[in-house]
């Protein structure tokens, strides 16, 4: 055999094993033949990948990636269009995005906002492999019963996001018996629900107080949004999706309660999965504050030097951002998201207990990112001297920075293991939407997607904006210390990131047609509404009989 390339000489990281340096990977086209021990047939391989000694893990999958969509006018969009978000992901190790295709109130069919976001992707190119999730605002019969098994069985398409199936943002959010019509049919089709999981009248609420308090600067955005406002909606979904026993993943899920009332239902064997993002670990509420003075925050007064400590409060102010003024203060829109980050440390430290200990499901970067100085980006919320927080865009870049991240201060700082980082990673991603017959995992038959990483101890760095290759002025994680970042990303048998040679490489990423996903749909109980039928049944019976 020749193969188009052999890595070798590193630690090939699964979701339950590490090899030695022994094994090593034979690549014909775009699959991975061969995974095996003993010498390397150097020879009979047109190129050769040594790992030195570090880990090699599968290319990551990004299930939570914004871009270009269509929910503002086009000249509004100051976010990265699929030729940056992407180049942005292969430059982070992640070889596969999935983005949102969204349906607006006015849509009356999803086939045409399809063709739409083929268009849109198409149209630059990509530097990932890429699939699409549909956001559901009104669904209607026709979408429902029509259009969803056509996007299932013809578009690859296996997953929607929904509360839009939100039960947040108000002309986005859905109510409960259009929650319960969606799972339905997601149960019935074998589709994965995801759902963002806040209460927004709670939101609205506490917004209106904090208005009548003239308390409107970005920094505020944290108190609008409440851990109980998220627990609340976490629950209520909980509760919808257990009466009509349909599996649902909650995403970017950032507090202590949320967490814990998701492992109830785990331990009561419900079919309910989690998504977390890199913010929820890594920030808290005081990073929208400038001049943050490090006290109650725990990192002991300097930006912490081992990565064993948490960043925290990156710098992610502007230099000489004036704590006494508004315009300095407004900075913090930067790291405005939802859920935002949180006040207190116990809710980060319960995410990462969640990504510790099984609850998490699926790592994401929720990559949305808007451009800061732009009146049209977060400067939406800051006129004249007049800052309000709730007109800025929701949304964090990150899509490049989410694996480094997590390696640094999951795996090497030994708060999860490099198993672990690949299952929340890799794998099951994969495997939640239908990726699981191509993607996430290294071994024979798998597209050869791969990421080589530095030998622990060579990368101690810090993360800078002009270092990464989205089409933003800011990331929320400045000055953030990495120590490890991807040395190649192989996407499909082909080099397309090369950190100390040409840097991104002009690959070409292709749409995936997904099938079902895998997670969530393996029993079937009999829900309350079959159990009412069986009675209708069985009654009926009854009646022809007499
Ligand atoms: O703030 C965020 N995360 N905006 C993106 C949209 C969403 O809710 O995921
Ligand atoms: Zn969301
Ligand atoms: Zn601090
Ligand atoms: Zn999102």
């Amino acid at each position: 055999v020749v193969y188009d390339l052999i890595i070798h000489n590193g630690r090939i990281a699964s979701a339950s094993h590490v090899s030695d340096t022994s094994v090593w990977i034979g690549i014909c086209g775009d699959k991975i033949t061969t995974v095996q021990s003993g010498p390397t047939p150097i020879a009979s391989a047109r190129q050769v990948i040594d790992a030195r000694g570090g880990y090699i893990t599968p290319g990551g999958v990004d299930t939570h990636v914004h871009l270009q969509q269509l929910q503002v006018a086009p000249e509004d969009d100051t976010g990265d269009t699929f030729v940056s978000g992407t180049r942005s992901a292969i430059a982070g190790g992640t070889t596969t995005i999935v983005a949102f295709a969204n349906q607006q109130r006015h849509d009356e069919s999803l086939l045409p906002l399809v063709k739409e976001y083929h268009r849109r992707a198409g149209s630059g190119g990509t530097f990932t492999d890429y699939g699409f999730h549909m956001i559901l605002t009104k669904p209607s019969k026709k979408i429902l019963d029509e259009e969803l098994p056509h996007l299932v069985q013809n578009e690859g398409i296996t997953s929607i996001k929904a509360s839009r199936v939100y039960m947040t943002y108000e002309a986005r959010r859905v109510n409960d018996r259009d929650m319960l019509e969606i799972m339905l049919r997601t149960r019935k089709l074998g589709m994965t629900l995801m759902v963002h999981a806040e209460n927004d009248d709670m939101v609205q609420l506490v917004i209106d107080h904090l208005r009548e308090n003239e308390l409107t600067e970005p920094a505020h955005h944290a108190l609008a949004r409440t851990p109980l406002a998220e627990a609340e909606a976490t629950n209520r979904a909980i509760c919808l999706s257990n009466l009509v026993s349909a599996p649902i993943l909650i995403v970017h899920v950032s507090s202590a309660t949320s967490m814990a009332r998701i492992r109830h239902a785990q331990d009561e064997l419900q079919p309910i999965f989690a998504e977390t993002c890199p913010q929820y670990l890594l920030m808290l509420a005081n990073a929208m504050s400038p001049g943050h003075s490090h006290g109650g925050c725990g990192c002991g007064g300097a930006p912490p030097s081992d990565p064993e400590s948490l960043p925290l409060a990156p710098s992610n102010f502007s230099e000489g951002a004036d704590a006494s003024t508004v315009q300095g203060r407004y900075e913090g829109a930067k790291m405005v998201c939802s859920p935002p980050l949180r006040e207190d440390r116990s809710d980060l430290d319960a995410v990462w207990k969640g990504l510790a200990n099984g609850t998490v499901t699926t790592f994401s970067s929720d990559h949305c990112p808007s451009r800061y100085n732009h009146p049209k980006g977060k400067k939406k919320g800051l006129v004249g001297c007049e800052a309000d927080f709730t007109k800025i865009p929701n949304g964090l870049p990150g899509v490049e920075t989410r694996l480094p991240l997590l390696m640094t201060y999951g795996v090497e700082a030994g708060r999860i293991s490099i198993q672990r980082f690949v299952q929340v990673c890799c794998t099951q991603p994969a495997q939640l939407y239908g990726l699981q017959h191509r993607k996430g995992e290294i071994s024979p038959g798998m597209d050869a997607d791969i990421v080589v990483w530095y030998p622990e101890g060579e990368i101690d760095e810090v993360v800078t904006n002009e270092k990464l290759h989205h089409d933003i002025d800011y990331t929320p994680f400045e000055g953030t210390r990495v120590t490890n970042w991807p040395r190649y990303t192989v996407l499909r048998g082909k080099v397309a990131y090369d950190r100390e040679g040409q840097g991104v490489l002009g690959v070409k990423g292709e749409y995936v047609h997904r099938v079902k996903g895998t997670m969530g749909h393996e029993k079937r109980t009999e829900t309350h509404l079959e159990r009412i039928s069986r009675f209708g049944e069985a009654k009926r019976l009854v009646g022809t009989r007499s």
